[in-house]
């Protein structure tokens, strides 16, 4: 295939090769160019004898961190998340506290929020403690809209985990295994992962664990 050179990466693959802007801006989420990540696809420029490589959505770190323009585009260079202001960032954290036990004595409580407190983001707190959450049944019905159909405490949860950027999940262990109520909450996340996945695709995620004895607080064991 002949192409003219010289030219950006946008008018290459836009106007030469006839791909849509709008394929490009959505699902073309990570652009090598001569062993480069791009950022801006109008001020690369292709050179006789350039080598390009181009991606959809890259999960883990390695794909957020080289993402068109992506919110931690900055770790490339050796930055660190620090070097990202709060005010800069657009970056959400989703915290899941997966404990039924109270604030004041969870273990996994405690480990979410030093891990939360710790991050240069936003972020929200989500406790699984007495919500009713059931694990997947298997229905299938979310294969076509990414929606599970069962309707419980998980059903507001929903909107919280699609929308964040990332996510920190804690939970204690029991029986050298996650505890129930965060298994079931995570099985429930099977609704995510039909038509390409896109929803949650590409966005990090820390899993943390407490194990150990139960404490006891004023005589009381909670
Ligand atoms: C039913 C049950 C099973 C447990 N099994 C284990 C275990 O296998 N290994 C372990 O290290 N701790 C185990 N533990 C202790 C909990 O992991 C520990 O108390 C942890 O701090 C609980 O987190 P939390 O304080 O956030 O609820 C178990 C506790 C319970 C109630």
């Amino acid at each position: 295939m002949k192409a003219q050179v010289g030219c950006s990466f946008q008018n290459l693959l836009c106007e030469q090769l006839g791909v849509g802007e709008d394929y490009l801006t959505n699902r073309i989420q990570t652009i090598i160019l001569d062993g480069k990540p791009v950022d801006d696809e109008n001020t690369a420029i292709v050179h006789d004898g350039s080598t390009l490589a181009l991606s959809i959505a890259l999960g883990s770190i390695f794909g957020a961190s080289f993402r068109k323009a992506g919110v931690v585009a900055s770790f490339r260079s050796g930055g660190a998340a620090s070097c990202i202001s709060r005010e800069e960032a657009f970056m959400k954290i989703l915290g899941i506290v997966g404990s039924s036990r109270k604030e004041g004595v969870s273990g996994v409580h405690q480990l979410v929020t030093t891990v939360l407190e710790n991050t240069a983001f936003d972020y929200e707190l989500v406790t699984l403690r007495g919500k009713k959450i059931g694990g997947c049944i298997a229905c299938l019905g979310c294969v076509k809209d990414n929606i599970c159909k069962l309707n419980d405490d998980l059903t507001e949860l929903r909107p919280l985990i699609a929308e964040a950027d990332a996510y920190v999940i804690g939970a204690p262990n029991y029986y050298s295994a996650l505890n129930a109520l965060t298994h079931a909450f995570l099985e429930r996340w099977y609704q995510f992962r039909h038509q390409e996945g896109d929803t949650l695709w590409g966005k990090l995620g820390v899993a943390v664990g407490v194990g150990g004895g139960i404490r006891y607080h004023s005589g009381r064991r909670y």
